[in-house]
């Protein structure tokens, strides 16, 4: 079985994640932008990203899992960031012109910042995790200034799968499943109990409980005071590399095997993959990505 990698590091550099991204990010205006909230910023890709466009930039990036905060931290101390440990001196050296980054272990749902007080606030393949939609975009139109952009991208939202190819999809879940049988049947043979699973732990895909549109993401984003200044939806191509990234996340994997220890999960995810595009006789499959960016009244 292939390796088991299950943080969120080698899906964020694959050659799809990164060139999506890089793309959204390259279309962002940064003329009046010195304060950037990165909201669930992952391994700060977004966050490293703006910082190479304009590296005067005060970037306060907040994600739930301390794990991530760090890989974040790693790859922007490689890009030669100046960090502050404090929010307080982040705000400061924002205020001097200094710019610098501010990660902090925070949710995304209540954020530490004064009404109005970021320029930019950017949400890389992440809104579809937040809990409360309404509350999260409420969070988000509060905290940006008049004028302040909102830049979100989703590969979780009704209207991914491209028609046609969700077979794909059914089928990895259900090889996945069957490595998940085979590993038990190995397991027996050699007198061993079967991989434990928590019953009662099944979470529903993301918390929410349906996967919102185009139409339907707009609407939410307008009903808080944003107008929507660019909205679509592009198709990327993933190769089995990459959605064996992607199923080896253990973000995912736990959502998608639920109940089973995380790393087996995310073994049985990888073959999964490898044993669809197989059956399937595929070297990639195409998904759509939603890009949306808005702009605060003002
Ligand atoms: C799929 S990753 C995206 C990371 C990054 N934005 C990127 O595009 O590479 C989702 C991230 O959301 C974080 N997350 C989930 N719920 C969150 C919340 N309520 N507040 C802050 N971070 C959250 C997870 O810890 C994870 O790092």
């Amino acid at each position: 079985m292939t390796k088991v990698d299950t943080t969120y590091e080698s899906y964020a550099q694959d050659n799809h994640y990164v060139s999506v991204n890089r793309q959204l990010v390259s279309e962002v205006d940064l003329g009046a932008v010195s304060r950037v909230a990165d909201l669930a910023c992952g391994t700060g890709l977004l966050s490293r990203m703006l910082l190479e466009r304009k590296p005067g930039l005060a970037v306060c990036g907040i994600d739930l899992d301390p794990v991530q905060i760090e890989l974040s931290r790693r790859g922007l101390e490689e890009d030669g960031a100046r960090f502050h440990e404090s929010l307080e001196e982040w705000r400061a050296a924002a205020e001097a012109g200094q710019g610098g980054v501010h990660l902090r272990v925070d949710s995304a749902m209540e954020l530490p910042f004064a009404d109005g007080e970021i320029d930019l606030v950017v949400i890389g393949n992440a809104i579809h995790m937040m809990p409360d939609r309404p509350a999260f975009l409420a969070e988000v139109a509060r905290v940006l200034r008049p004028g302040g952009q909102f830049v979100f991208n989703s590969v979780f939202y009704a209207g991914t799968f491209v028609e046609g190819t969700e077979m794909v999809f059914t089928e990895m879940m259900k090889e996945a499943v069957l490595a998940m049988n085979e590993l038990n049947a190995e397991r027996k043979t050699r007198g061993e109990p079967p991989v434990p699973r928590k019953r009662g732990t099944v979470k529903r895909a993301f918390q929410q409980t349906e996967w919102v549109s185009e139409a339907g993401w707009a609407e939410a984003v307008e009903a808080h005071g944003l107008t929507v200044t660019m909205s679509r939806q592009t198709p990327v191509a993933i190769s089995q590399r990459g959605l064996e990234l992607v199923g080896g996340y253990g973000g995912l994997a736990e959502v998608l095997m639920s109940g089973y220890p995380v790393d087996i999960a995310s073994e049985c995810m990888q073959a999964g993959v490898a044993r669809a595009f197989a059956n399937l006789e595929i070297s990639e499959v195409p998904r759509n990505w939603l890009e949306v960016t808005a702009k605060k009244a003002g």
